[in-house]
């Protein structure tokens, strides 16, 4: 895939950039030089943001949107255009977990999950495709989960999301490597964020904490790759190795991965 190491005068979409990982990655995009269009609900944080980044010599632009509901996600990819005029790099970050048992998710949160975290993906990519076609260049970066590589107990629902994110990325990059459109699924492990609260803190095993990297870093790692032209990374890299016992040993593996887990919560088993 071809990698994108000149950002300058790119135009980058954003989703999620209200908080956490996205908005470290629209900061870093501005920092390179490239023009981003924050997108979110919370249209206060993505003002603050696109100040915050004007008053540092840059550029962005700011559009609410539910990626949930594909007509949102129609309009602010109209306005992106009509701003900027083209899209260059689209990152699909927008998502969030639920740390829950299955037996006690509602199926209406279950399926609300799938419709941001998988097909807010679906909707942008098939916003921005017919563009980057004319432009016979572009670049997609899906911000999947390493519970979309190993299915995570107590995250069922969300892992399917991710799982799905994962499948639609590895199928859809030779479709549009023809094009010119290079398609980079990053996974991230543990990223100090927002999504960790004290509540979902109390759910993850013992010294996960240790483990957490900064959204900061996890941007540049996630640039360095699109640099690059990686097409599936794992964010520390050092948890490829897991992902290689599972392929060899999935049944321990599971039996590890689950005991692990569920030993962290206070209501699991019969
Ligand atoms: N942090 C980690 O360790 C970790 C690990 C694996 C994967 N990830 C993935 O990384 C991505 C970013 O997460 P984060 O850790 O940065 O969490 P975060 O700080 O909670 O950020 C989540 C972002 O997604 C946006 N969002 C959620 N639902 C949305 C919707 N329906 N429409 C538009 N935007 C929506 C939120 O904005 P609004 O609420 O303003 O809409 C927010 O900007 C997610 O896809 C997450 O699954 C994170």
């Amino acid at each position: 895939m071809a990698g994108l190491r000149d950002l300058k005068g790119r135009v980058a979409v954003v989703t999620g950039a209200s908080s956490g990982i996205g908005a470290a990655l629209a900061r870093e995009l501005a920092r390179r030089g490239a023009r981003v269009a924050l997108v979110a609900r919370r249209e206060d944080r993505l003002e603050a943001l696109a100040r915050e980044i004007a008053e540092a010599g840059g550029e962005a632009s700011v559009h609410p949107c539910d990626v949930a509901e594909g007509g949102s996600v129609e309009a602010a990819a109209k306005a992106v255009v009509e701003r900027w005029q083209k899209i260059d790099l689209l990152i699909n970050n927008a998502g969030y977990v639920r740390h829950v048992l299955f037996a006690d998710h509602a199926v209406d949160d279950i399926e609300r999950m799938m419709r941001t975290n998988y097909m807010g993906a679906v909707h942008w990519i098939k916003q921005v495709l017919p563009g980057m076609r004319e432009q016979g260049q572009g670049w997609i970066v899906n911000v999947g989960s390493f519970a979309g590589k190993a299915g995570q107990p107590d995250e069922s629902a969300y892992s399917a999301t991710k799982f799905a994110l994962a499948g639609l990325s590895e199928a859809l990059g030779p479709e549009l490597a023809p094009y010119g459109i290079s398609l980079l699924c990053v996974h991230p492990v543990l990223v100090q964020t927002e999504m960790f609260t004290p509540e979902v803190m109390a759910r993850m095993p013992r010294g996960s904490e240790k483990r957490f990297m900064t959204p900061e870093r996890f941007a540049s790692e996630t640039l360095a790759a699109l640099g690059r032209g990686d097409v599936d990374v794992v964010i520390p890299r050092r948890f490829r190795g897991v992902l290689l016992l599972r392929a060899l040993l999935p049944g321990p593996m599971r039996r590890v991965m689950g005991r692990v887990k569920m030993a962290a919560l206070p209501e699991a088993g019969p």
